[in-house]
């Protein structure tokens, strides 16, 4: 949302923006800006027809995000538009649409900025002769409405009459909490003094934190918001003094003009300050939170508190009647989130300091995702020399993420007063912070060594800085001299100007207009997702008699529940009732494998095993009987990790295996053998909607309608009906749309619908429960993580002749589709390579964790990545460029597999060529050794990776679907199918594919829901089949509709579709119909070995180069070239959104995505502060895809290609490439022999990236791990 204040705009997070704030504050949403029924805005506009929603749930953000921007400046610059988007995450599109279409407002013009060199820019497109047939439009930008400012809501004359009144002290009243908005400096100071234990709220982005996710209660809160001297800004001698509550985006502003007007010499800190706070939160925190309120939280991560404490800051700290100025030194925070302060004291003002001459200021940062993302070192660091010297006069060295507190490291520092700047004081500094930033191995937060040698990585950045700082001032100093090859490791990270690409093959000439499919349609409901009306389930009013649930979860990962006391959550306002197992009318038995509990009754398996619910009149009070609920247990032995479940022989079913050739043979026959192992960790799908349900009883014969957010209708539908014990026929389950699903909806949304659906059959009323993202992640499982080990026999050319894999998954505490997963990780295990002798296990570890579930790739990606892990591994051990030694195993036409399935139409070929050429692979590998060559601390690795995914479920039964067809007698279709849609854009491409098959405009086809009661007992949408299935089913039906009006198309040939439609109808003939389609001919038998798993491959080549910052393990996506092969596209838009979006997850899995578990199982990472997806500054600066041309597929809709799952692997070419960076590195700087392996598991996080980096620094920050240390987490 928007909030406007004093005419000044700025977004906001709507979960934090408390109500009280808003006072004297104008509101806008996205459904205020624009609407499909009057006219979109712009911005709305924009996005939907540039691609940029697909599930549409982030897209209102998006919309605001934007609006605010061009609020604020009508024509911003491409860097504005992408800064006011690091705080706006995006599950499904891979961020670029949303980029290129908002770029079209930059003031430079254009997609892409008016970047001059892009031939692919929207306002350059000239067509090249020579390739009729591939085009660059995905969309029109000349069709834009313009954008005019003058046609803005204004600010509401109302409140800004109220601007010059006098403000008075304001007070809400709560069930539980006090707000208090004091108007004077004297009436807060009173506040306080009255209520000492008050909360002082400024942007509530901490508070409303504790309070809404750590269920703290706060009774009073005050809010110094409104009173002038809290937001004074004033220019002093000797800094720049800020009132407390000066928001930071003000600070920043305000800096950067100091920055603009003052002597270079004088703005060092300011420089320190401003790099800090590009790194600091998104655009909508930083508008509203408060610079006071980052000091005072004193968190030992903030990152501003080391720059102040380094730089010298004061604090003025008043109280009634007292006012004092203390300097922001190591004694200001005396403990963990504490601070000088005492009860009644407030802090007024903070001065940040000019700097003087011969003083050089840095502030260092990283984390694990760039954008938006909490520290885990953070620091400040400052130098004064004697005036004209390099003699250091003092030296201020402060971290963050190293202590419990912010921490100043001043006994290393004291030491080196008067010493020189030169190699000894480094040598000196790095072995001093080692020692005294040393962290145990049990520390908070973990990546101790990591931790450690950043601080000293820091510390030699700043060293090199100034250093380099001090050779422009005092050229003929005797401190040294910068070595040139040293010099990129000072550079701050800067963001290089965007260039994307999509090609796709135009449609051949003479298709009709009419005609879309291959055509770039947007997402159908993409301009009701960006005007805020699209409906998700959540979004469905609430029912008159409506009561609210929350679940009550397992603390322990294995244990007896010995007894459960509600007596507190009954006390809570509002309860209505607590369902448990003992409620169940019909079987509390469930999940796919029949071997879990809707409600757990005498022990637990996982933490977050769901143990019960409270229903209750609103979510806020659910929430707080939950917590009311007591449960005790007896604690039992747990098996958490694949190694603990190997070595207690902890499997779910036995062993899986599929082999070819002869083992034994092959590796005697092999020039080399190299063996090791790969752990690929978990992810979660972080759809932005999490699990919703709304359960609403219909009062007759056990009949209940259900509202889910699922990809499984009918699994809903049968655990339900068995969960009551009623027939199917009972159960409705209707599905609009989800906000991502991702696979995380395709069995595990039925622990949460079940739930409701028993509370709604005890309480007879409607119920509804949407997950908290926390619980989200707790509950409902994830990717699963993987195991594999591997040996691998290879001639001296590079070509291999056997391989052994071993692959151990952690199935987590139930069976669910975790065999149908480890199938596809054995079905893949060779990529694209062609192994005449090979043998592939798998084992599914059975943990107490909560179930791994299908993710987007099904094991695919797993089995393909320890495939290229022992590729990369072969090429480097003989000495081979790797995309020679991929090439040269590649499979080829017509050459069977080792599960004997032909390859027809193989086109990896032609793309891996393609795709060579296009991102000038060669030419390019040459550039990065000389980068390479040039660049001691950072570098640069290149790497090209094919892909090939099996197309079908694995279940063969599930190869099915149906669709149902209604033509009414105006000419409208209703069209209905099994499928599910969640952003992917399947109900568009089922509309084109009707509209091509009954040759009408798309305009009279509609389709309203998905739901059990249309069209029966479907199958899951999943498996990246759904456009094939269903699409091939509604192409059925619509041939039995064109069948029956064909005769009356003969009657009247001029006629039109209605005047056919109607003739039919008063001929009573049958205007409903209903398709069938099963897929032929496959299913694969893994006990007799025989059958054919998949109908065809889709296949793909991506090139991607990456640059490391080897100090600090940070990366940069530089460029990726991908070329699908996704036959006759029938929708090129919504195709390359899938090859992005899925290109982005998989770089999410590969390189950011951690999830931590503590030793006893409990999972860490439960949000977005914890857990990283990729963000707008993740993807690659150049992204360039393209869609293989001339690739019809005879096996699909007319002619497409399955193409939801298949990108996703391609993301491991950032992983390989970050790999071959780090081995230039080791071979740098640890001596190491380019042909030693290394080992580095996914994700190559930055943690990953800087200790393989092995260097001097890592040396020094080696920690000691006693075997009796439990660490803060631990690889399950
Ligand atoms: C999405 C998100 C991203 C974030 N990213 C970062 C980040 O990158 N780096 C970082 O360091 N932090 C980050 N934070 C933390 C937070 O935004 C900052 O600490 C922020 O500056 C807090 O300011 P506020 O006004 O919102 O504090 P509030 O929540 O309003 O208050 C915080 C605390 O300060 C106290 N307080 C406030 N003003 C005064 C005063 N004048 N005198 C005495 N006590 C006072 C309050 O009583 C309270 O205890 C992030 C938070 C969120 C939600
Ligand atoms: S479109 Fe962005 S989260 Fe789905």
């Amino acid at each position: 949302m928007t909030l406007i204040w004093g005419c000044s705009h700025f977004s906001a997070n709507a979960c934090l923006a408390p109500i009280c704030s808003l006072h004297h504050v104008a509101v806008t949403t996205v459904e205020g800006i624009g609407s499909t029924k009057s006219r979109l805005h712009p911005v709305q506009e924009r996005i939907a027809k540039s691609h940029g929603s697909q599930c549409g749930f982030c897209t209102p953000g998006m919309v605001m995000s934007m609006y605010t921007l061009l609020r604020n400046q009508p024509e911003p610059t491409v860097e504005e538009i992408e800064n006011s988007f690091q705080g706006n995450l995006c599950r499904c599109t891979g961020y670029r649409p949303i980029l290129q279409g908002f770029r079209t407002f930059a003031r430079d013009g254009g997609c892409c900025g008016g970047n001059a060199d892009n031939q692919n820019c929207c306002m350059n497109q000239k067509k090249d002769d020579t390739q009729v047939t591939q085009s660059p439009c995905l969309f029109n930008p000349e069709e834009f409405m313009p954008l005019d400012p003058t046609q803005e809501p204004i600010f509401p004359p109302e409140l800004l009459r109220l601007k010059d009144t006098p403000r008075k002290q304001l007070r809400f009243e709560g069930e539980r909490v006090t707000w208090i908005q004091a108007s004077t400096l004297k009436e807060l100071l009173d506040l306080k003094a009255q209520h000492p234990e008050a909360k002082l709220v400024v942007g509530n982005t901490e508070i409303g934190i504790e309070m809404k996710f750590k269920n703290m209660l706060f009774p009073v809160i005050v809010s110094p918001a409104w009173i002038p001297e809290l937001n004074l800004v004033e220019h002093g001698p000797e800094g720049i003094s800020f009132g407390a509550a000066c928001t930071l985006d003000s600070v920043e502003k305000t800096l950067k003009d100091a920055v603009a007007k003052l002597p270079a010499h004088q703005t060092e800190v300011f420089r320190g300050v401003l790099e800090q706070m590009r790194w600091f939160a998104g655009k909508q925190v930083k508008s509203v939170a408060s610079i006071g309120g980052n000091i005072i939280t004193a968190s030992p991560i903030s990152d501003l508190n080391p720059v102040f404490m380094a730089s010298g800051a004061k604090l003025t700290i008043v109280s009634r009647g007292t006012r004092r100025t203390v300097p922001m030194d190591h004694t200001f925070f005396p403990g963990y989130r504490k601070t000088l302060l005492g009860p009644e004291e407030i802090l007024l003002s903070i001065e940040i300091p000019y700097s003087r001459e011969g003083e050089f200021f840095s502030a260092f940062k990283q984390a694990s995702r760039r954008d938006d993302d909490i520290a885990k070192v953070t620091c400040g660091m400052r130098v004064l020399f004697q005036p004209g010297t390099t003699q250091v006069k003092e030296l201020a060295l402060c971290f963050g993420g190293m202590a419990d507190r912010t921490i100043s490291a001043f006994k290393t520092t004291r030491k080196q007063l008067s010493n020189f700047w030169n190699e000894k004081l480094l040598h000196e500094v790095c072995a001093g912070l080692a020692e005294e930033l040393y962290l145990p191995p049990d520390a908070p937060g973990g990546m101790v060594d990591f931790r450690r040698t950043l601080t000293l990585s820091f510390f030699f950045k700043f060293y090199l800085t100034v250093l380099h700082k001090l050779g422009k001032e005092h050229p003929e100093d005797k401190c040294g001299k910068l070595d040139p090859t040293f010099a990129s490791a000072t550079f701050l990270f800067q963001k290089d100007p965007p260039a994307n690409v999509q090609l796709f093959q135009e449609v051949p000439k003479g298709q009709s207009e009419e005609d879309t499919v291959g055509r770039p349609l947007p997402h159908l409901a993409s301009a009701m997702q960006a005007s805020g009306e699209a409906v998700y389930c959540d979004d469905i009013p609430r029912y008159e008699n409506e009561l609210s649930l929350r679940l009550v979860t397992s603390t322990l990962a294995h244990a007896k529940i010995k007894s459960i006391d509600i007596s507190e959550a009954q006390k809570v306002p509002g309860f209505v009732c607590f369902v448990s197992a003992d409620d169940i009318p019909g079987s509390n038995t469930t999940g796919l494998g029949d071997d879990e509990t809707i409600f757990a009754k005498d022990k637990v398996t996982c933490v977050g095993h769901i143990i019960g619910a409270v229903v209750t009149d609103t979510p806020e009070h659910a929430q707080r009987a939950a917590q009311g609920v007591k449960i005790t247990y007896e604690e039992l032995p747990a098996i958490i990790s694949i190694e603990d479940a190997i070595k207690n022989n902890s499997f779910w079913g036995p062993e899986l295996r599929i082999e070819k050739g002869d083992l034994k043979k092959g590796f005697s026959e092999a020039d080399n053998i190299v063996s090791g192992e790969l752990y690929i960790g978990g992810q979660d799908h972080f759809y932005l909607e999490t699990q919703c349900t709304i359960a609403v009883p219909k009062g007759e014969a056990g009949e209940m309608e259900l509202f889910v957010s699922t990809q499984n209708t009918n699994k809903t539908q049968s655990f339900v009906a068995n969960m009551l014990g009623v027939p199917a026929n009972r159960i409705v389950v209707r599905v609009k749309r989800m906000g991502g699903g991702f696979g995380g909806k395709e069995t595990r949304s039925t622990l949460v619908s079940t739930a409701v659906a028993l509370a709604a059959y005890k309480t007879g009323c409607p119920v509804r429960c949407m997950l908290d993202r926390d619980e989200d992640m707790l509950i409902t499982g994830g990717r699963h993580p993987f195991l594999g080990r591997y040996k691998v026999g290879f001639m001296k050319t590079g070509r291999i002749v056997a391989l052994e894999v071993e692959h151990y998954s952690n199935a987590g505490n139930s069976l669910d589709l975790s065999k149908g997963v480890m199938e596809r990780a054995l079905l893949h295990m060779d990529n694209c390579y062609r192994i005449p002798n090979i043998r592939g296990t798998g084992r599914l570890c059975k943990t107490n964790l909560s179930s791994n579930t299908a993710f987007r790739g099904f094991g695919g990606p797993q089995g393909m990545l320890i495939a290229e892990h022992w590729m990369s591994e072969v090429a480097v051990t003989c000495g081979l460029p790797a995309e020679e030694v991929r090439r040269k195993n590649m499979y080829k036409e017509g050459d069977l597999t080792y599960f004997d399935q032909k390859l027809e139409g193989f086109t990896v070929p032609r793309c891996w060529d393609e795709c060579l050429a296009s991102s000038q692979y060669h030419a390019r590998k040459n550039e990065v050794d000389k980068f390479n060559k040039e660049n001691c601390w950072k570098k640069r690795g290149l790497c090209i990776i094919p892909t090939k995914f099996g197309i079908s479920f694995l279940t063969p039964f599930l190869n099915q679907a149906g669709a149902l067809i209604h033509v009414y007698t105006d000419g409208s279709v209703l069209l209905t199918h099994g499928g599910t849609e969640m952003g992917q854009g399947l109900h568009t491409k089922m509309v084109q594919v009707a509209g091509k098959a009954l040759k009408i405009p798309t305009s009279k086809i509609y389709i309203s829901e998905t739901s059990t009661s249309t069209v029966p007992n479907t199958s899951p949408t999943a498996a990246s089949v759904s456009t094939d299935i269903n699409g091939q089913a509604v192409y059925e039906a619509c041939q039995t509709i064109l069948k029956r009006l064909e005769p009356f198309k003969r009657k009247n040939p001029s006629g039109s579709w209605e005047d056919w439609v109607t003739a039919a109808y008063q001929d009573a003939v049958s205007l409903s119909a209903t398709g069938f389609y099963k897929t032929p001919n496959v299913g694969y038998s893994f006990e007799t070995h025989s059958g054919k798993p998949f109908h065809y491959f889709t296949y793909g080549v991506a090139c991607s180069e990456v640059e490391i910052d080897c100090l600090t393990g940070d990366h940069k996506n530089l460029r990726t070239d991908i070329v699908m092969d996704v036959g006759s596209s029938l929708n090129p838009a919504i195709d390359i959104g899938q090859v992005e979006g899925a290109f982005v997850q998989g770089l999410g899995l590969f390189t950011l995505e951690e999830l931590h578990y503590s030793p006893e199982g409990n999972l860490l990472t439960r949000g977005p502060s914890t857990y990283k997806i990729p963000a707008f500054g993740n993807i690659p600066t150049e992204f360039r895809v393209s869609l293989l041309r001339d690739s019809p597929n005879k096996k699909a809709i007319y002619a497409s290609k399955a193409v939801g799952e298949p990108p996703l692997f391609l993301a491991a070419s950032i992983f390989f490439a970050i790999k071959d960076a780090i081995r230039a590195a080791r071979a740098q700087h640890a001596d190491n022999n380019t042909k030693a392996l290394f080992q580095l598991d996914s994700p190559a996080t930055p943690e990953k990236i800087r200790n393989a980096c092995v260097d001097k620094f890592t040396t020094l920050s080696v920690t000691d791990v006693p075997g009796n240390c439990k660490p803060w987490s631990r690889r399950v």
